[in-house]
C-alpha cells in the first residue's frame, strides 16, 4: 500500500509527545520531516522537546525549527497547562537531543513539496508555519493533498468562550490555511474531548519497557502530581487523535462545511465559524470531524503505543 508522504508540525506539549510517538509507530506514514512551532510554550522549548523525543525514539528524521511568533497577532502560550518547559518539568539533557537541520521549517517544507507529490501536512500546533508556507510558496499549494489539523471547535472553546488554543494562538495563519483552496481536515475539540488518557492507561505506560513510554509516563506523572488529581486524572489526547485520522479513518464521522476563522471579534477572535445551513452558497472548504468511536480510539492508541 502506498505510504502517506507526511510533514508533521508540532508544539510539544504533553499531548504532542504522545502524538509524535503514535506517528512514529504507525506504518502508514512516510514522514519526510518534523518541525517545531511556538504554541504551548516558546519555540526554544518546543524545539528542544521535539529533539529530545525524536532521540528517545531513536528516529532518524530531519528536524526543522519553525517560526517563533504568530504571523500578525500577539503571542499566546499555554505554559500554565504544559509547564514553562512544555513537558511538565521533564527536561532532556543536551546529550539526549537529536541533531537539528539548519534549514528553517518553511524552507524545508517547500523542499519536500518540490520533490514529492500529494503531500499530507499534519499540524497539531498553531498554524503559523503552514500559513507562512502558503504565503511564501503559493505555487506549491498544488503539491499538498490535505492539511489535517488539530484545531478549532464549533461550540465551547478551551482558551476563550468560543476559541480553541491552536486557532486562537494564530488566527490569521488559520484563516490563510482555511482560505487556501487546499482540502482541510479539522479535528477540533468537538471530538478530541471524546478521547481520554486515564489512570488505567497510565499504569500500562509505567510498566512499559520501551524508553519513549517511560518518558511519556514520567511526563504524565509530573502533570498528574501538579493537578493533585492522583485518584481520577484524565486528559485529552487531542493531537494523537489527529494523527489517527489517517491511520484509522473508519472510526471518524465528518461532514463538509464552509468554515471561517474570526480574526477581528472582540469576544470571538480565533473562533471557527461553521456554516451548517442546509442551503448555503459558501464553498465547503473543510472536512469537519463531528464524531469518533471513543472505545476504538483507546484500543488503537494502546495497541500502537504499548503493543
Ligand atoms: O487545544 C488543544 C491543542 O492546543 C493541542 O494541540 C495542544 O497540544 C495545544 O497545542
Ligand atoms: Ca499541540
Amino acid at each position: 500500500m502506498r505510504k502517506i508522504i507526511t510533514i508533521f508540525d508540532t508544539d510539544p506539549g504533553i499531548d504532542d509527545a504522545f502524538a509524535l510517538s503514535f506517528l512514529h509507530e504507525s506504518e502508514v506514514f512516510d514522514v519526510k520531516m518534523v518541525s517545531s512551532v511556538a504554541g504551548n510554550v516558546k519555540l526554544t522549548n518546543t524545539t528542544r522537546n521535539l529533539r529530545g523525543l525524536v532521540k528517545a525514539m531513536d528516529w532518524d528524521i530531519p528536524i526543522h525549527r519553525g517560526l517563533d511568533k504568530p504571523l500578525f497577532g500577539p503571542q499566546i502560550l499555554a505554559e500554565e497547562f504544559h509547564g514553562v518547559d512544555g513537558l511538565s518539568g521533564y527536561l532532556f539533557d543536551d546529550s539526549d537531543l537529536a541533531d537539528m537541520s539548519d534549514t528553517p521549517a518553511v524552507d524545508a517544507m517547500a523542499e519536500v513539496l518540490k520533490t514529492n507529490e500529494r503531500v499530507v501536512i499534519i499540524a497539531v500546533g498553531p498554524l503559523t508555519n503552514i500559513g507562512a508556507l502558503i504565503l511564501a510558496h503559493p505555487e506549491l499549494k498544488e503539491k499538498i493533498s490535505e492539511i489535517t489539523i488539530m484545531g478549532g471547535v464549533v461550540g465551547t472553546g478551551n482558551t476563550t468562550a468560543v476559541a480553541e488554543f491552536n486557532i486562537y494562538a494564530d488566527p490569521e495563519a488559520a484563516k490563510i490555511v482555511f482560505e487556501s483552496g487546499i482540502r482541510v481536515n479539522m479535528i477540533g475539540l468537538n471530538v478530541t474531548t471524546k478521547t481520554y488518557y486515564n489512570l488505567a492507561m497510565h499504569e500500562q505506560f509505567k510498566k512499559s519497557t520501551k524508553k519513549i513510554n517511560q518518558i511519556l509516563a514520567d511526563i504524565m506523572d509530573r502533570r498528574i502530581a501538579k493537578t493533585g488529581a492522583e485518584e481520577n486524572y484524565t486528559t485529552y489526547m487531542h493531537d494523537t487523535l489527529t494523527v489517527m485520522y489517517h491511520t484509522n479513518p473508519e472510526i471518524f464521522e465528518s461532514t463538509m462545511v464552509h468554515m471561517d476563522v474570526e480574526i477581528r471579534g472582540e469576544f470571538t477572535r480565533g473562533m471557527t465559524v461553521a456554516d451548517m445551513r442546509a442551503v448555503s452558497k459558501a464553498c465547503k472548504n473543510v472536512t469537519f470531524v463531528t464524531d469518533i468511536d471513543t472505545k476504538k480510539f483507546e484500543e488503537i492508541f494502546m495497541k500502537t503505543l504499548i503493543g
